[in-house]
């Protein structure tokens, strides 16, 4: 039995094949119309090279081509279980806000979108092989599962359904149209009109609700040091080549974070980041601008990080 309550349920345990519980959900999500599992043996490379802009930096293109194929594998198995962690979290943020609803019609709402995200779940874990990403260390996921712990709704309708839902929208539209699995590609295709209404959904419930000064404190923080994770760029990527091909030392750091363009890549989603924000709170913007939250770090100071 579990003794401390989560709600992204990032800890529960799978059960055995054997187990009826199983054939149960199996026959649940067939009525549900869900897409047979991929049969042909799963290549680990659905995002090639190009995707993580490895082709600029010149140590990855001198590693051995063993070496390659392993920094490139970590980084899709890392999306994957990013997406896989990222849907599972939603099931159990979905099933929270069916509790705290405040009409009939609220509440019928979040009971489909948990059903949408378990859908999403069960068809990407079929891909997830084996996990990669370990939820407990990962500092995007360990922020989300603090988030969803919140019992203040308007924290959770604003990060998580505007910002977050908003932002995974286009994430899942870049995943798509990177990716050479075309099985997966029309996966991730399929998942954005329910991604789009939970985002829609979202903005509409926040700007009904009153928002108090705490609430718009608590926001600006969580979403402080949301920015600050994609402030310092694609660390990701430099992890994976460290782990690799060694240690890598502070010049070389900054340099493969230049070949990455660091800069650009933070500027852009920085920017995307900020037009989500704007469209439904001028004044939250404004409160994290103040702060500089959406200026880059150059490359030497980025490379202080990870
Ligand atoms: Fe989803
Ligand atoms: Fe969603």
């Amino acid at each position: 039995m579990k003794t401390e309550l989560s709600t992204v349920g990032f800890n529960l345990p799978d059960l055995a094949q054997e187990n009826k519980t199983n054939r149960i959900l199996a026959a649940a999500l067939g009525e549900r119309g869900m897409a047979a599992a991929p049969t042909d043996d799963i290549s680990p490379i659905h995002w090639e090279a190009g995707y993580f802009d490895l082709d600029r930096v010149s140590i990855f293109q001198g590693a051995r081509a063993l070496e390659q194929q392993q920094i490139l594998s970590q980084l899709n198995q890392d999306l994957l279980q990013e997406s896989i962690h990222i849907e599972q979290a939603g099931v159990g943020y979905m099933a929270k806000m069916v509790l705290m609803a405040e009409s009939n019609q609220e509440c019928m709402l979040y009971a489909l979108f948990s059903a949408d995200e378990t859908m999403h779940l069960a068809q990407l874990k079929p891909y997830g092989g084996n996990p990669t990403t370990d939820a407990a260390t990962d500092p995007f996921l360990q922020l989300l599962a603090e988030i969803v712990e919140s019992m203040d709704k308007t924290v959770l309708l604003f990060v998580l359904q505007v910002v977050l839902e908003g932002w995974g929208l286009t994430h899942y539209r870049q995943l798509a149209r990177g990716c050479i699995n075309l099985q997966l590609r029309d996966l991730f295709q399929s998942f954005l009109q329910a991604e789009s209404r939970h985002h829609g959904a979202g903005v509409t419930l926040f700007r009904q609700a009153d928002l108090s000064a705490p609430s718009q404190a608590a926001i600006v923080d969580c979403l402080a040091m949301f920015l600050q994770m994609i402030r310092v760029g694609p660390q990701r990527v430099l992890g994976a080549i460290a782990t690799h091909k060694g240690h890598l030392s502070r010049p070389q750091r900054i340099q493969i974070l230049q070949q990455l363009d660091t800069v650009a890549h933070s500027h852009q989603r920085l920017q995307l980041l900020k037009s989500i924000m704007a469209q439904t709170s001028a004044t939250i913007v404004d409160e994290l601008e103040q702060k500089d939250l959406f200026t880059p770090l150059s490359p030497e100071e980025a490379a202080s990080y990870g």
